[in-house]
């Protein structure tokens, strides 16, 4: 069966909400998505093989992304979850408004940046917020048009930081040379400006490296992680949705797919997520 003809069987049947990201970020998200919707089934897709993505080309992040949606639609789920904030940032409207009335205008994409945006304003004093985010997502200025338009009161200081997904996505995260790239780069987001008091972690592999965030930033800057906001916002949306909501099934099962080696994987997400993963190597996302 093809990816299409898969999409077009499974039009309007209710399957598990599908989470993707470009490696392991988007577990961070998912772990809060199935503390705050338990009973529901999920599929998290990481394309492991092809992460980073943020320091790729808004082409190649489009068509990726756009392939692991049809992937994950091919695969029976009717709302998605996209996790990660520079797919997001580089796909996420496109897909919304030109691929998905095409492929089937009933299914939903949702991604991370809206919510997060949405949430930040009743989180800062001083309306000096930090933001840290690959390459992709702080050159996109995303989050600097949804403040924008959202909370134009707020000043937003934003920083790249090209590796610390790699870091992550080379289980890297506990050692010395995260140490040094966070404390580098958090020292120079906070020189932009003394008032920041908030800081975004726009990306969602920056929840693996905590603890040298916190170690790094200032006393009294609040950390804003994306999985409960994502959550929340989720919860609200089938709230309002009744009819996705009916999509969705129920129960409490979740499935791991990632495009490199399952037992790499395995390690990372079973210490995440608190329990035994078993992956499916997914090889091409355009072969269902
Ligand atoms: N977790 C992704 C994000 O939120 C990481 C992107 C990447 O692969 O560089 O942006």
């Amino acid at each position: 069966m093809t990816i299409d003809q898969a999409i077009q069987a499974t039009k309007g049947i209710p399957g598990p909400i599908g989470v993707f990201d470009s490696g392991y970020g988007g577990l961070t998200i998912l772990r809060e998505l199935r503390r705050a919707l338990p009973d529901a089934d999920y599929i998290y897709l990481g394309d492991n093989a092809r992460a980073p993505y943020g320091n790729r080309s808004f082409d190649l992040i489009h068509a990726f992304t756009l392939e692991a949606v049809r992937h994950l639609f091919a695969r029976g789920c009717q709302l998605i979850i996209i996790a990660c904030n520079t797919a997001s940032a580089k796909a996420l409207r496109t897909i919304q408004q030109r691929h998905l009335p095409g492929i089937d205008p009933a299914r939903r994409v949702l991604g991370v940046i809206r919510p997060t945006a949405e949430a930040v304003a009743g989180l800062t004093h001083t309306g000096a917020v930090g933001l840290v985010g690959t390459p992709g997502t702080i050159a996109s200025q995303s989050y600097d048009m949804e403040l924008a338009k959202l909370h134009p009161h707020l000043s937003l200081y934003s920083q790249a930081c090209p590796m610390w997904c790699p870091l992550v996505e080379n289980l890297e995260a506990d050692g010395d040379g995260a140490d040094y790239f966070v404390r580098r780069d958090i020292a120079t987001l906070m020189a932009k400006s003394p008032d920041i008091d908030t800081l975004i972690l726009g990306c969602t592999h920056y929840p693996l490296l905590i603890d040298k965030i916190r170690l790094y930033t200032p006393q009294g800057v609040s950390i804003i992680q994306q999985g409960e906001i994502v959550a929340a916002s989720l919860l609200d949306y089938l709230r309002r949705h009744p009819e996705m909501d009916a999509l969705v099934t129920r129960g409490g099962a979740t499935r791991y797919l990632t495009t490199e080696e399952p037992e790499k994987f395995s390690r990372l997400a079973a210490v995440f997520m608190g329990e035994p993963v078993e992956p499916q190597r997914v090889r091409h996302l355009n072969d269902i």
